[in-house]
């Protein structure tokens, strides 16, 4: 399948895995790749920026497809050094940069100058028109349904794909809720030129994370994920679990005068406890409601080919008829 964003990353289907902090390792995003999608390595899941050069190199050795590295601006007292992550992109030969979080424009100079492409996911129309007006190639529209930071204005993406059809000229891709062949069709259908999954890829076998994270996604619903973090503006959609209770008890009882140090222990630091160590109760991690239709565990293969069969098949079978 040819679309804008195919052609644009030199892949062959339009699917794309999105940045996911200790999951997106060279293994995950070479995984992705080799499957003919695009497999993004989490920049800021390695400590420093020559970490991120010797996972850039790993991935070069894992795969000879086109792969990305994720970069997530955050508000933080003490940034990381995002001009050495950059520069360990630019050395690495990476061509593509999924930009997340804060706006990327500083650093826009120095990548396009190394002729990277940007695809900079946002969860909001005027986000991805400034992403636009600063020269990124593309964005990620990630709709309420999203697992990690769904932003704060909560419109799902069957609004936000359509207004954002209304008013880009660059292509975008839909991200949210995105599980199949059937989540493919709706979001070419709503404009999108294909589709970035971030909870679909953690539950494939190549997905460098402990069994139980897999398991846990196989077996929740999709009643089973909260939004913590709102009374900070960092609302964050997490799987469900005993520290993510505690947390949602620590915001009631603290209500608009809610600090980060008051939940500092169940959002801090856990994300290698939970993915590497399969400790499901050690904290708050990123989930979308997405695990509702998450019921087993490919091969990100299996995965992508299934995908593609299934969506190819809607088209010219199901949806053709319809048009007849
Ligand atoms: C466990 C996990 C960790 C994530 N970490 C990041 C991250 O570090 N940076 C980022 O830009 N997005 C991150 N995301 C968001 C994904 O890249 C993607 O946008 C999102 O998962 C799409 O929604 P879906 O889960 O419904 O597919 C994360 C998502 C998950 C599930």
């Amino acid at each position: 399948m040819k679309t804008r964003i195919t052609e644009l990353f030199g892949i062959e289907h339009p699917i794309i895995q999105g940045g996911m902090h200790h999951v997106g390792y060279a293994e995950m995003a070479a995984a992705v790749s080799n499957a003919g999608g695009l497999g993004i390595i989490t920049g800021l899941t390695q400590r420093s920026p020559e970490a991120l050069a010797a996972e850039i190199a790993k991935c070069h050795t894992l795969t000879k497809k086109p792969f990305g590295v994720n970069l997530t601006f955050l508000p933080s007292l003490t940034p990381p050094d995002y001009p050495g992550y950059i520069r360990a992109i630019i050395e690495g030969g990476v061509k593509i940069v999924e930009t997340a979080g804060n706006n990327p424009q500083k650093y826009m100079p120095a990548m396009k100058e190394a002729g990277i492409k940007v695809i900079h996911k946002c969860t909001s129309v005027r986000h991805s028109l400034k992403a636009e007006a600063i020269g990124c190639d593309a964005v990620s529209v990630d709709g309420f349904e999203c697992g990690g930071h769904p932003g704060e204005d909560d419109i799902p993406n069957f609004i936000l794909l359509p207004r954002a059809a209304e008013e880009l000229k660059i292509p975008f891709v839909a991200s949210g809720g995105m599980a199949d062949g059937r989540s493919l069709v709706a979001a070419l259908s709503l404009g999108a030129e294909g589709m970035n999954m971030g909870t679909r890829f953690i539950a494939t076998k190549e997905a460098p994370v402990h069994e139980n994270v897999k398991q846990a996604i196989v077996a929740a619903s999709e009643l089973d994920t909260r939004l913590i973090m709102r009374p900070l503006r960092n609302t964050e959609r997490v799987l469900k679990n005993a520290a993510v209770e505690r947390l949602i008890e620590k915001e009631k009882a603290a209500g608009a005068n809610l600090k980060f140090e008051d939940i500092i222990s169940e959002v801090a630091g856990v994300y290698p406890r939970i993915m590497q160590g399969g400790e499901m109760d050690a904290g708050a991690w990123s989930c979308g409601m997405v695990v509702g239709l998450i019921h087993d565990i490919p091969t990100c293969k299996e995965l992508i080919d299934r995908i593609m069969k299934e969506a190819h098949d809607i088209i010219a079978k199901r949806l053709s008829r319809l048009a007849a």
